[in-house]
């Protein structure tokens, strides 16, 4: 069993990751709750009850499986449905599944009477990585993604490994989008290590960023390494890039855009080539059907947007976020992940 601990002063809290972890839930639940509002989905193949204290009343909130689900309407009924059970201000809030699930309960968790105490049980690759460690919450707009939400951090999370075992192989590949991220942000040969050091590992990658850095004024903006491009691309394509999955091909974009700037040579673009194609098995190329402009709109709006385009780009000095990205610079990069 690995124990994480994100220093956030008072807000700092434990992660706990190993096969098996789940039966450390109960020690993770505040002594005074009384109530815990389990928000999870159908298709979450996990049942936590046997795992919560015997003295905390429970009930269950169900979220859609679509990004769609992920929205302001959720929300609401999320919070109509606490007032229903009468979860008070000392009670806790459950997450029990993967990001969708976590940063929508983290959000009416955050807006429930003004914000009550939230934990999550983790489920899927992406989720332990990354969405469930970290604060952020929120929900999508027609917009853009992510658009609506609140820093909210968790009291505890759980990231039983276990529970990974009944995950389909394209949830586990968008898993792997995300850690491609974190071996191009520390340079560790994740694949190296079993899994559940690895994923001790990349969480304690996120939860140092996270720990220097909690509201994203700084460093931690190099977590979106390959999001720009990535949150525009799940967009254009109504979801059927999913999140991870649009994300690699966010960074191999990165990677020659970073060459198209001077930045990095043909060597490190070729390296991005094969650690996100070969070693962590993701696609590097957009789906056909999708123009530039309709990209670089998105992107325009994406809410790192601040003056021109920002991107988070290789370099020198390593990954760092790049303001002010002409839309002209875009045209080589674009036509190496086959835009036309
Ligand atoms: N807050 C953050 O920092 C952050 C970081 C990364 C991603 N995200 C968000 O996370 C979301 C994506 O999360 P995700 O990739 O975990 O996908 P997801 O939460 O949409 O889950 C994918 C599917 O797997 C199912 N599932 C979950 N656990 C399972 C299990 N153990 N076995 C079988 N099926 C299971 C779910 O019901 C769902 O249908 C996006 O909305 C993204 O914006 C947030
Ligand atoms: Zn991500």
């Amino acid at each position: 069993m690995h124990r994480t601990r994100v220093q956030l002063g008072e807000r700092s809290y434990d992660v706990v990751v190993g096969r098996g972890s789940l039966r450390e839930l109960a020690g993770l639940v505040p002594a005074d709750a009384k109530r815990v509002a389990i928000v999870t989905q159908n298709g979450v193949p996990v049942d936590v009850a046997p795992h919560l204290p015997t003295h905390v009343a429970t009930s269950r909130h169900i979220v859609g499986e679509s990004e769609d689900d992920k929205s302001l309407a959720t929300i609401e009924r999320l919070c109509e449905e606490f007032a229903s059970v009468g979860l008070t201000r000392q009670d806790l809030v459950l997450g029990v599944g993967g990001g969708m699930v976590t940063d929508i309960a983290g959000f009416a968790a955050a807006s429930w009477h003004r914000g009550v105490r939230v934990a999550h049980v983790s489920t899927t690759l992406v989720g332990m990585i990354d969405a469930a460690i970290g604060g952020k919450t929120g929900v999508n707009l027609r917009s853009g993604k992510n658009l609506v939400g609140a820093f909210w951090q968790p009291c505890g999370v759980v990231c039983d490994t276990a529970l990974l075992d009944s995950l389909p192989e394209r949830e586990q590949r968008c898993g792997r989008g995300e850690m491609a991220k974190y071996h191009f942000l520390t340079g560790d040969d994740l694949l190296a290590l079993d899994l559940d050091e690895r994923v001790a590992r990349c969480v304690q990658i996120k939860a140092d960023i996270v720990g220097n850095d909690e509201r994203e004024s700084g460093r931690r903006a190099v977590l979106n390494y390959g999001h720009t491009l990535g949150h525009a691309l799940e967009i254009a394509t109504d979801f059927a890039l999913a999140h991870g999955e649009a994300v690699a091909v966010g960074m191999m974009f990165a990677a020659h855009l970073a060459r198209a700037l001077g930045r990095i040579d043909d060597a490190r673009v070729e390296l991005h080539r094969r650690v996100i194609q070969q070693h962590y098995g993701l696609s590097v190329s957009v789906p056909s059907g999708i123009d530039r402009q309709r990209l670089v709109d998105l992107m325009h709006s994406d809410k790192k947007a601040i003056d021109g385009l920002t991107f988070v780009l290789d370099g020198p000095r390593g990954i760092e976020v790049v303001r002010g990205v002409e839309a002209s610079a875009l045209e080589a990069a674009f036509t190496a992940v086959s835009v036309p």
